[in-house]
């Protein structure tokens, strides 16, 4: 499940065959397993608080919890028993007010919502027919493309982890005591010896992917990108670093802000990464209902991209771009060849990546030694969503499938991509190619950076 490294033609429809796809039983355990894992985090995060702050809005930047849950089991009612299963909608009245795009986030607690107990069961009565039509679902090569390798399981699996990733927002901005628990990441082995930036030389790769089943519209097809030689961190940027360029002035010097991110600044008065407060002299941050002193060689966290961009012009530096991240993942010059993952081909394991809500926190900066790149640099993959310089924008070649509003409609200037997933991302919706988004405003997503220099 690779990119070739001189990638064929995708086929009309933006699909060729998928590897994996001559065994459509392992697709199928797959996507049961996908789905199967997603509920059981969905069921984390909505019993883990009192119906009361499920229906309650937490912030004006997110949905009620509620909503979150019965827009899960909309979209899967939409694609996997209406598109794939050809059956009737069970309640065609609310799809309007689960339509993410008729009602914005802020509007959504007023909306007569189902209840917290008709959510569950509305979407766990979507579950149990979904499951009913993957079991007879044909996911050979050939099929319909919704169908093939499983794509449209996989692809609703996806999307529950997005909103479970979502939903973990929302519970990190609810004031109160903390209602979720994990253990702490492990702990970098050899950060003393790592080396704080790796070279990775001139020479073209293949981006994106034309043969991932699951992988969404925006990630294909493969393509041959050419990439000068740069520089980039080895790990992402740490507390303790950002504190440096906080205690330097950085936000009370315009020079290092982009003007939209110093109009930012001052309109909020910003001072620091959002959660962090001082208190006799030192930094503290909240986390899951919980405060404690910021930790220095931890990733920076909840960091706008203009937060990004101004720490790294201080730092003499710049955000890579999005080709130079992913170079820097995938490519493995020992075959010339992009990799699903930095490591190799392999999905990922605890020892791998900070992924999929395991822990609460990202690791602290070199841990993951398994997971490095053959360029060296670490922790691309989990921990904190990384910052590009990149605009998000469709590839040569892109076909919106299998509906514009999930990528298409989000192209262009206005967002700036992020890469490599955070603790909170699932793996089935983190991979070496898999792009995400934001508004270069946002901070309570799960984001930090890495810094890049010109070889
Ligand atoms: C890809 C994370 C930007 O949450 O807005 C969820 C994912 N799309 N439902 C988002 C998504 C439709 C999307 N991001
Ligand atoms: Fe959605």
């Amino acid at each position: 499940m690779t990119d070739d490294r001189a990638p064929s033609a995708p086929a009309a429809d933006g699909f060729p065959p998928a590897p994996g796809s001559h065994d459509p039983e392992a697709l199928r355990r797959r996507a049961l397993d996908a789905l199967l894992t997603a509920r059981a985090r969905t069921a984390t995060l909505t019993d883990s608080v009192e119906d009361g702050e499920l229906t309650a809005q937490h912030s004006p930047l997110m949905s009620p919890l509620v909503w979150d849950l019965a827009h899960i089991g909309n979209q899967e009612e939409q694609w996997l028993l209406r598109a794939v299963g050809g059956r009737q909608a069970l309640r065609p009245e609310i799809d309007g007010l689960y339509d993410a795009f008729e009602h914005p986030r802020s509007a959504r607690p007023s909306l007569p919502l189902l209840a917290p107990a008709e959510a569950r069961t509305y979407a766990s009565d979507v579950r149990g027919r979904a499951l009913d039509i993957l079991e007879a679902a044909p996911l050979h090569e050939g099929g319909r493309p919704l169908e093939r390798a499983g794509f449209a399981f996989g692809m609703i699996a996806q999307h529950e982890q997005q909103h479970d990733e979502t939903m973990l927002i929302t519970h990190q901005l609810r004031s109160g005591p903390a209602a979720l628990t994990a253990p702490a990441p492990p702990d970098p082995t050899d950060a003393g010896s790592l080396p704080g930036e790796v070279l990775v030389p001139a020479g073209p790769f293949t981006m994106g992917t034309s043969a991932e089943p699951w992988a969404l519209d925006n990630e294909r097809p493969a393509h041959r990108r050419e990439v000068a030689a740069f520089h980039l961190d080895t790990s992402p940027v740490t507390c303790g670093a950002y504190q440096r360029f906080m205690a330097d002035g950085g936000y009370t010097d315009p020079r290092w802000w982009a003007p939209e991110g110093w109009d930012m600044v001052r309109e909020h008065g910003l001072t620091a990464p959002l959660f962090w407060h001082r208190d006799a002299g030192q930094w503290l941050r909240r986390r899951f209902g919980v405060t404690e002193p910021v930790p220095e060689d931890e990733p920076v966290l909840h960091i706008s991209w203009y937060e990004a961009d101004a720490y790294a012009r201080w730092a003499g530096r710049r955000l890579p771009t999005e080709s130079e991240w992913e170079k820097a993942a995938r490519h493995d010059p020992a075959t010339g060849r992009s990799l699903r993952y930095p490591w190799g081909d392999t999905d990922p394991t605890p020892e791998h990546a900070n992924l999929g809500q395991r822990h609460l926190r990202p690791a602290r900066a070199g841990a993951y030694p398994a997971g490095r790149a053959p360029s060296g640099a670490g922790q691309l993959i989990g921990d904190v969503w990384e910052w590009t310089s990149s605009d998000f924008l469709p590839y040569p070649g892109f076909v919106a499938f299998p509906y514009r509003e999930y990528s298409d409609v989000f192209f262009g200037p206005g967002h700036k991509v992020l890469r490599g997933g955070s603790f909170a991302v699932d793996q089935v919706a983190c991979r070496g190619t898999f792009r995400n988004w934001d508004l270069p405003v946002r901070r309570q997503i799960f984001s930090g950076f890495r810094t890049a220099r010109d070889a």
